[in-house]
């Protein structure tokens, strides 16, 4: 059943997603670019779906302190990059070792493993390429862009992604406390939501305050969604996510569920999301959509 809020949370995303996966197909060449093998590979995976949370989420912190979206596609566009070079490398033999991603086989499935693997060197190479091009420097002060260029490096490197990933491999099969699923789950996700907000909100001319309070709504909204994720694991329908499930107990991942039983995770979730709508409390209704997205973390089922 549909009542009216789950109308217009659909055709929000929807008309976000139809921007931005239209900026993203203008900055990768097609097929007839040489060589083809590494177009065709990442538009497999850019192009398979994909929620586009973390684009959605840097238009949305924009539009939340009175930026304006189109300015911060670049970004935006950067920030999916990431988040599919992520995907593609997470899905290798080496690492998840899973064939099923956005609805069709993974990358090192449909081609190989040093395709999978360069294609996600090149997504992630090309993130950088897009946010140091003129486009954005000729809206935006050098200074700026260079401040978001080093909250999404530090986002997705050391210190957050990269960090969580391998605490993450690293913990397979062993015991782990709910201090360093935290570690995990918030370098891991959170890192790159959190850094997706602040960019949003630092390039569209954010203050000190409102970049503060949306950072806080992007952590408590980054670690919902990992558990969620952690949940849909369980019980979520993979024809509906795109994704195999059962995955985590077969590799030995400690997850939320894993650690606390579903119903607990749950509440955490509620708990999350409650706290990131209270951080909206100062904003105006341009931040309706941050706080739409906030519920949509807690109901997603794919
Ligand atoms: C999947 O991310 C991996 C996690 C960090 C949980 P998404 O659930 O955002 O995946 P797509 O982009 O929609 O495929
Ligand atoms: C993926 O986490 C996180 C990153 C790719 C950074 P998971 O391994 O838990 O996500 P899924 O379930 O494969 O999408
Ligand atoms: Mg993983
Ligand atoms: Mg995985």
């Amino acid at each position: 059943m549909t009542n009216h809020n789950d109308i217009s949370l659909e055709s929000y995303l929807e008309s976000r997603r139809a921007i931005i996966n239209e900026a993203l197909n203008q900055h990768i060449p097609g097929d007839d670019a040489y060589p083809p093998i590494i177009f065709k590979a990442i538009r497999h995976s850019l192009f398979a779906g994909g929620k586009r949370l973390r684009p959605i989420l840097c238009l949305a912190a924009a539009e939340a302190v009175g930026g304006d979206i189109y300015v911060m596609l670049p970004v935006a566009c950067a920030l999916e990059f990431i988040h599919t070079y992520s995907l593609i490398h997470d899905d290798l033999p080496a690492m998840d070792n899973d064939d099923y991603r956005r609805g069709k086989p993974t990358l090192h499935k449909a081609f190989n493993e040093a395709v999978a693997i360069l294609a996600g060197d090149a997504l992630l190479t090309e993130a950088f390429r897009l946010m140091s091009d003129k486009e954005l420097s000729r809206r935006i002060p050098a200074q700026k862009i260079l401040d978001a260029i080093q909250i999404i490096s530090k986002a997705a490197g050391c210190f957050g992604m990269i960090g969580g990933q391998t605490v993450d491999i690293l913990s397979e099969g062993t015991e782990v406390d709910a201090k360093t699923l935290h570690y995990i789950h918030t370098r891991k996700t959170g890192a790159m939501i959190v850094a997706a907000v602040k960019a949003g909100a630092l390039l569209s001319n954010a203050t000190e305050k409102q970049i503060l309070s949306l950072s806080a709504y992007a952590e408590n909204i980054g670690l919902a969604f990992q558990i969620a994720d952690d949940i849909l694991n369980v019980e979520g329908d993979p024809k509906v996510m795109g994704k195999k499930s059962g995955t985590d107990a077969c590799r030995g991942k400690i997850t939320f569920p894993a650690l606390m039983g579903i119903e607990s995770s749950r509440t955490e979730i509620h708990k999350l999301v409650e706290r990131a709508i209270i951080e909206l409390a100062n904003f105006d209704h341009h931040a309706i959509p941050l706080k739409m997205i906030a519920q949509y973390v807690m109901e997603r089922n794919a």
